[in-house]
């Protein structure tokens, strides 16, 4: 394929400045209000993936540290938090969303760094979206009445939330905050590759005052993930993450009594009819797609386009992905950052060669990446077959796969056709399809001449293997009581 750079103007570098942040060498878990040494002496380092370098050591939590933080938390439950008015809980959320926004910026650069975002998507999307969340559901901490009028309800006791890579301070905020609002006692585990900021966090909720015990952090990888599914002194799960390690968990805790909701992965179609705005919906593809590196389960990451406008789009998407600035994630001017790990990046790659091997046209921006670090450029695939690996499976990177269709009925077809069932996007000039559409998708969220728009007060969740329970919103309460 010719590599002609189309890019028609250079900015100069703008990088955000990192003077500001604090990073210790070495990181220890948070058990009980302290910060204490795992109990098998054990860290691993957590790099930063678009330069490789390690940034610190992250404490390695093993069965004896879980069982330890969930001791503390039930005691804490039981001692404090379970006794506390809804008014009073509110309060401390409340504190941690004001001190939250008081460091938005040092959070943002520490989520570029240790995961490899773009700054622009941190500082504008994450940071802000944590701190809504926390004041979000402080709002509903003393209000839970009439959140559910007339049904005699309690908390669950302890939670174990075990949450990704992708968005790693906004998942433990969409888990944590309803957790406290609905007065549970949490022990978390962020992801091996995204430990910084949640320990950061905790670093925050200690100077916010919030009683000993209430949330407790381990770190460490799947086997941590799996002694906190495990301990049978916990009530609830909450995972986001592979449908893989989802069944696992639903299997491991049949019949324990515990409840779960899993938030899994997705194959979204991004739909665009021919009386779409053409131009709105190419930005909305690429924020659908190229977002986040596509590290983004609700990602649109199948495109369906109608016959009619299939040529125009795909010359206007084309042209905007060569204009796309892949590189150093502190640069503002940055649209797509590093991938978040090497092994992530080996399944990207694996899926680009399995994709081009069965002989699909593919389209790759001509940018340069750098030398160091996980980058990949996005890249395009025309006239997907149904049956690709292509189309059915989630890749989770800068990778689109392109369909057409002619009629409505065909693509709600093709685009229910398919394991999972998070969401989709669809692009029209006409209201009555818009409704036509959202009815009919097997889609937990269905966008309409938007994608990837995120609010604490709508509900999120999928269907199939997209997995079950909803976060956010109202709804995002219920998953964290039992009803009589
Ligand atoms: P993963 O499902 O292994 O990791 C998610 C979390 O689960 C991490 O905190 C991990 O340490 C933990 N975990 C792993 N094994 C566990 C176990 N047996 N018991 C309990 N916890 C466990 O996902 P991974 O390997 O990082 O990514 C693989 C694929 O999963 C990606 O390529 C992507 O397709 C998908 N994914 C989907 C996400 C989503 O938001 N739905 C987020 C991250 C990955
Ligand atoms: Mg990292």
């Amino acid at each position: 394929m010719a590599k002609k750079n189309k890019q028609t103007w250079d900015l100069a570098p703008a990088p955000e400045s990192t003077g500001h942040v604090q990073i210790k060498d070495r990181y220890d878990l948070f058990i009980n209000g302290k910060f204490v040494k795992p109990a098998g002496g054990k860290y691993f380092d957590s790099i930063n993936p678009a330069t490789e370098e390690k940034i610190c050591d992250i404490a390695l939590a093993g069965k004896k540290d879980v069982d330890k933080a969930v001791k503390a938390a039930r005691k804490a439950y039981d001692e404090v938090w379970s006794k506390m008015s809804g008014k009073d809980r509110g309060k401390y959320i409340y504190r941690i969303a004001r001190l939250i926004q008081e460091r938005a910026r040092e959070f943002s650069v520490l989520e570029s760094m240790d995961g490899g975002k773009p700054i622009r998507e941190s500082r504008d999307v994450d940071i802000p979206l944590v701190a809504a969340h926390f004041f979000y559901y402080a709002g509903w901490a003393d209000k839970l009445d009439y959140a559910f009028p007339n049904r005699k309800f309690s908390a669950h006791g302890v939670a174990g939330q075990i949450i990704p890579w992708n968005f790693p301070l906004l998942m433990a905020a969409w888990k944590i905050a309803p957790a406290l609002a609905t007065g549970n006692t949490i022990v978390i585990k962020p992801a091996e590759t995204t430990s910084l900021t949640i320990m950061k966090l905790a670093e925050l909720i200690k100077e916010s005052g919030l009683p000993d015990g209430v949330v407790n952090v381990v770190t460490g990888a799947g086997e941590t993930g799996a002694a906190i599914v495990e301990h049978p002194d916990i009530d609830k799960i909450a995972f986001t993450g592979s449908t893989e390690v989802g069944k696992i968990i639903q299997k491991s805790i049949a019949g324990s009594g515990k409840k779960l909701t899993l938030e899994l992965g997705g194959k979204a179609a991004n739909i665009i009819f021919e009386d779409a705005p053409i131009n709105q919906a190419v930005e909305g593809i690429v924020n659908g797609i190229f977002f986040n590196q596509g590290h983004v389960c609700c990602a649109g990451s199948r495109l369906f386009v109608q016959e009619s406008v299939y040529d125009e789009v795909i010359e206007k998407l084309k042209h905007r992905i060569e204009t796309l600035i892949v590189g150093d994630p502190l640069d503002k001017n940055t649209d797509v950052g590093a991938i978040n790990s090497e092994g992530q990046l080996k399944t990207i790659e694996h899926y680009l060669k399995v994709g081009k091997e069965e002989g699909n046209e593919f389209y790759e921006s001509s940018c340069s990446i750098p030398k160091k670090g996980y980058w990949c450029r996005p890249t395009l695939f025309l006239d997907v077959a149904q049956s690709s690996i292509l189309a059915r499976e989630e890749i989770f990177g800068p990778v689109l796969a392109v369909q057409t269709f002619r009629t409505i009925d065909e693509v709600i077809t093709k685009a229910n056709n398919t394991e999972y069932g998070l969401s989709a996007g669809v692009w029209t000039d006409k209201g009555s399809k818009i409704f036509n559409l959202t009815t009919q998708m097997r889609a937990g969220v269905v966008w309409a001449n938007t994608y990837n728009r995120f609010d604490p007060t709508s509900p999120f969740g999928g269907y199939k293997e997209s997995g079950f329970g909803r976060e956010g919103g109202l709804h995002g309460l219920e998953p964290y009581l039992k009803f009589e």
